[in-house]
Parts: C-alpha cells; sequence; structure tokens
C-alpha cells in the first residue's frame, strides 16, 4: 500500500485512505447522504449513545461467532449489503467482494444495480449470493431480473422499499453524477436501462430512477414477488413496527430494518434506533438484520442485543476496496469479526445465543 498512513487499524483508516483515492464524483456519491446528512451521523451516533452492561467472570477461553439466519448456519452474523456501482472503487468490483465475503462464509449481496451481471458474480462460485431486487415499472423486466438471479443460485431475494424514489443527495446533484463510460448497470439489456447518463441539472441516478422504476408499489406487489420465487424473501427498509407487520403478513421471510445508510429520507430514526419497535412487532415469527453506521465490533454486538439476528455491512466495503481490492474487503471483513469476538468475550458472551437485551442500556 503506497499510503503514507501506517498499516489502517480499524474501519474509519481505510475510509481515510480511501477518501485519499477515489474520484471525488465517485466518492462523493459512496460517502454521501442525502439532504443535510443529519440521518447518517445519527446512524454513528445512535450506537455510541448505547452503553454495555458486561458480564464478568463467564468462562470465554472459546467463542462462537456463528448464528442461524433463515435457518442455515452461517460462520458470523456478518452479511455485506447491497450496493450499486462498485466497480468504480476497483477493478475488483463484484467478483472481488463475492471472493473475499465468501473465503469467510459471509453472505454476499448483489445489488440490482450492480456493475457486474448477476451470472458473472455467480459465476466466481465464492460462497452464499443474495440478490438484491429494485422493482422496474417494467414488470417483464423486473420477473427477469428475479428469475435469473434463482436459476444462477442466489439463495435470497432483498426487496428494497425504502426508494420509491432517490433521496436528494445534494453531493450528487453538484457532480452530476453518473456512470462513467466504460461502466453499465450491467443486469440490464437494453441501452437505456444499462446506461446512468449525465443529465443537465442533478444526479443522473436521481433521474433514471424516477423514470424507470416502479414509484407505486404497495404491500399487495410484495404477495406477487412471493409468487414468483421460491427464495426466501427479504424485505429492505423498514423502521416500524407496523410496516414490519404488513411485510410478514405479505409474505415476507425476514425485515431488514435500515435508513438505507441515510441516503433517503433525512431526519429518518437510525435503525438500531427503530430495532426494538420491530423486534417487538414481528414477536419472532421473522428473522430482523439491522445496518446503518456499522464500524465496530460492538455496534454488531449492541444489534444483535437488540434481537438482531445479523448486520449488513455498506460503505466500508467500498472504503476495503477502494484500498486494496479483494484483499481490502478481506481485511475489513476480518477486522470486524476479530472486534466482535473480542467484545463477546469482554462481555461475558462466548456464544451468539449469549448476547441478550441485558448487555445494553
Ligand atoms: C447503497 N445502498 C443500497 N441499498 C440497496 O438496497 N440497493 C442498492 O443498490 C444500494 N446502493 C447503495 C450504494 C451505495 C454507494 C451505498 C453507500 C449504499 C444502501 C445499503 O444497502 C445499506 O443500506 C447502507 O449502506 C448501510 O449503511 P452503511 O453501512 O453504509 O452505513
Ligand atoms: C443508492 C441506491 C442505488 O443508494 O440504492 O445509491
Amino acid at each position: 500500500m503506497a499510503d503514507t498512513l501506517q498499516t489502517p487499524l480499524n474501519l474509519f483508516d481505510y475510509e481515510r485512505m480511501a477518501a485519499a483515492r477515489l474520484d471525488p464524483m465517485v466518492y462523493g456519491y459512496y460517502v454521501g447522504g442525502a439532504n443535510d446528512e443529519i440521518t447518517l451521523r445519527e446512524n454513528r451516533e445512535s450506537f455510541n449513545r448505547i452503553s454495555l452492561r458486561p458480564r464478568m467472570m463467564v468462562d470465554v477461553g472459546e467463542r462462537d461467532l456463528s448464528t442461524v439466519i433463515l435457518g442455515q448456519r452461517y460462520a458470523t452474523p456478518i452479511i455485506t449489503a447491497p450496493m450499486a456501482f462498485i466497480a468504480l472503487a476497483h477493478p475488483d468490483g463484484e467478483r472481488g467482494v463475492a471472493r473475499a465475503a465468501g473465503s469467510l462464509g459471509i453472505p454476499m449481496t448483489l445489488s440490482t444495480m450492480a456493475t457486474t451481471s448477476i451470472e458473472d458474480v455467480a459465476a466466481e462460485r465464492a460462497g452464499p449470493l443474495w440478490f438484491q431486487l429494485y422493482v422496474y415499472k417494467d414488470r417483464g423486466i423486473t420477473r427477469w431480473l428475479v428469475e435469473r438471479a434463482e436459476t444462477a443460485g442466489y439463495e435470497a431475494l432483498v426487496v428494497t422499499v425504502d426508494s420509491p424514489l432517490l433521496g436528494k443527495r445534494e453531493r450528487d446533484v453538484r457532480n452530476q453524477f453518473h456512470l462513467p463510460e466504460g461502466y453499465t448497470a450491467a443486469n440490464l439489456n437494453d441501452p437505456s436501462y444499462r446506461r446512468v447518463s449525465a443529465v443537465d441539472q442533478g444526479s443522473g441516478l436521481a433521474s433514471y430512477i424516477a423514470s424507470l422504476y416502479d414509484p407505486a408499489l404497495t404491500w399487495k406487489d410484495l404477495e406477487w414477488f412471493a409468487s414468483i420465487t421460491k427464495m426466501p424473501i427479504w424485505v429492505k427498509g423498514i423502521l416500524r413496527g407496523d410496516d414490519a407487520q404488513r411485510a410478514v403478513d405479505h409474505g415476507a421471510s425476514g425485515i431488514v430494518v435500515s435508513n438505507h445508510g441515510g441516503r433517503q429520507l433525512d431526519t429518518a430514526i437510525a435503525g438500531i434506533t427503530a430495532l426494538p419497535e420491530v423486534i417487538a412487532a414481528v414477536n419472532g415469527r421473522v428473522d430482523v438484520l439491522l445496518d446503518g453506521g456499522i464500524r465496530r465490533g460492538t455496534d454488531i454486538l449492541k444489534a444483535l442485543a437488540f434481537g438482531a439476528c445479523g448486520v449488513m455491512i455498506g460503505r466500508p466495503i467500498l472504503w476495503g476496496l477502494a484500498v486494496n481490492g479483494e484483499q481490502g474487503v478481506r481485511d475489513i471483513l476480518t477486522i470486524l469479526r476479530a472486534e466482535l469476538e473480542l467484545a463477546m468475550a469482554l462481555c461475558g458472551a462466548p456464544t451468539v445465543n449469549e448476547i441478550t437485551p441485558d448487555l445494553i442500556v
């Protein structure tokens, strides 16, 4: 690594190094949130306000981070969040993330707006893959995306419901964010769907989404998704207990509590703050994941203490990739895993099942 910074020790070190390397338009797209970025900051601050109540004199000589998600045992409670346009960070792109995550037994969630196709990522045969769906007005295209993911062996469908329109990301407006020459939304066929071009004013991505995504989705549509696939469905972007209940009533197998990394509705509640209400509402009927602002092992422990079965990690994946490609992603995930293991040991919770609500206040 050419950076003058010493070996990065934590995810914030990676973020600083990535900031220095990335093209400003790409960095602004990755790092930014909506409007005043209040929710973006709150995603971090809300974790810092929660204190731990560690138990002493517990035998933590052996630690086990494995956990059950949708009935399947995984090595850790960590999943990579779906993110658009990953190849802008590094040529290893989505394939690199799939290989890094797969080598640790961590599921990778591929975005509809990936710069590498469903099939090309699956061809890596790296580890468990999930597919994130954005719903096009053209239901034929939507169905075709879901069927391709299922055929290619993806194990879950993550339907994102917080983006009927794109949030107002002022960094992207100023930079007229678009996909540079040589990059495409590789999951689509038609050139008008594959390109995310610059527009005269504002974000090219916001224009793309406003013209092609379906802003009229309702809970009934969830039943349609469930009818066209055997993959279990996660509903991503839930911040209220009543919505979580509706999702379950309409066929969801799991809920992802998320404010989209502060990129959609600014001043929206932080996921970790909304999590207890969602956990209470679903009452054990389905699994619940959390994302947004997770940068430390203690953040993961707090999410699990509230009752989440796992967490999704967003931007740090991009920072790892920008700094050192596939190996950088592996380093990010390994740091997080080691921090979680240490936090479990110091909390007197040697297994994930022992991460209980009494550990937090
Ligand atoms: C995202 N996110 C996202 N979510 C989604 O469902 N589909 C997508 O295509 C994208 N694209 C995307 C791009 C970029 C650059 C970012 C930063 C985020 C949201 C993502 O899945 C996740 O909810 C947040 O990133 C989690 O917050 P942290 O970990 O980034 O703080
Ligand atoms: C984003 C979209 C694509 O957050 O989900 O940029």
